[in-house]
């Protein structure tokens, strides 16, 4: 959307993959008076703290698109703020810092393209629920597995893929045989 975007990280591959796009990368701590806008993503917790609101531009707006309202750390806002504005606009609330500044929360810190918007479009859903549709399956199917958390098996991930991609009128390239002995050995080449 022709956004200038920075992004945090705490995991070097990711960053440096964000890097390699072409987005600049920082600690959050750097981001913190750059951003106007920001979006946490985490399924972390207190991803922004109290020394990164402090150090916001006055009129910065914070929110959350990860899992809990605890990735932006709310509960400093509503001890630190000297006034909250509660009805700033349909769902932003307003806190007023000692810093004299003002930090913009939508949605409360929750979900807010579930807070704030109407949610998932079906195009994205649709493949959520395919895949915990054939996944239920297969786990009744008679495997045998473990107690503990198990990734979807790949031959599901790429089932729902094809499926998509057939609902969505593309066609792709299917492996020739001889393809397929050359990529699972090592015998040929130079
Ligand atoms: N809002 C929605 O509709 C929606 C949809 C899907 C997933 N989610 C949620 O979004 C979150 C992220 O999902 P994902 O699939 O991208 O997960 P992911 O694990 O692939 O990505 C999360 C990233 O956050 C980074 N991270 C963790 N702690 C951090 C910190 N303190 N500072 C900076 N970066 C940090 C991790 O290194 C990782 O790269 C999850 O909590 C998931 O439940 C929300």
């Amino acid at each position: 959307m022709g956004a200038n975007l920075i992004v945090t990280e705490v995991n070097p591959v990711r960053a440096l993959e964000a890097a390699m796009d072409g987005f600049r990368v920082m600690p959050m701590e750097d981001a913190a008076p750059i951003g106007d806008i920001f979006i946490t993503a985490t399924g972390d917790k207190h991803v922004i703290r109290s020394n990164h609101l402090n150090a916001m531009k006055d009129g910065a707006i914070v929110c959350n698109s990860g899992h809990f309202d605890i990735e932006i750390d709310i509960a400093y806002l509503n001890d630190a703020a000297s006034k909250i504005d509660s009805e700033a606009a349909k769902n932003v609330e307003a806190y007023h810092l000692a810093n004299g500044r003002r930090i913009y929360v939508l949605g409360q810190g929750r979900l807010v393209n579930l807070a704030c918007a109407e949610g998932h479009p079906a195009q994205v859903m649709d493949m959520s629920f395919a895949t915990q549709a054939l996944a239920s399956s297969w786990v009744v199917s008679g495997v045998k597995l473990e107690v503990k958390v198990h990734d979807v098996p790949q031959h599901l991930v790429d089932e729902v893929a094809s499926l998509k991609l057939a609902a969505m009128g593309i066609k792709i390239d299917e492996l020739t045989p001889e393809q397929k002995h050359y990529l699972s050995s090592w015998e040929v080449g130079t």
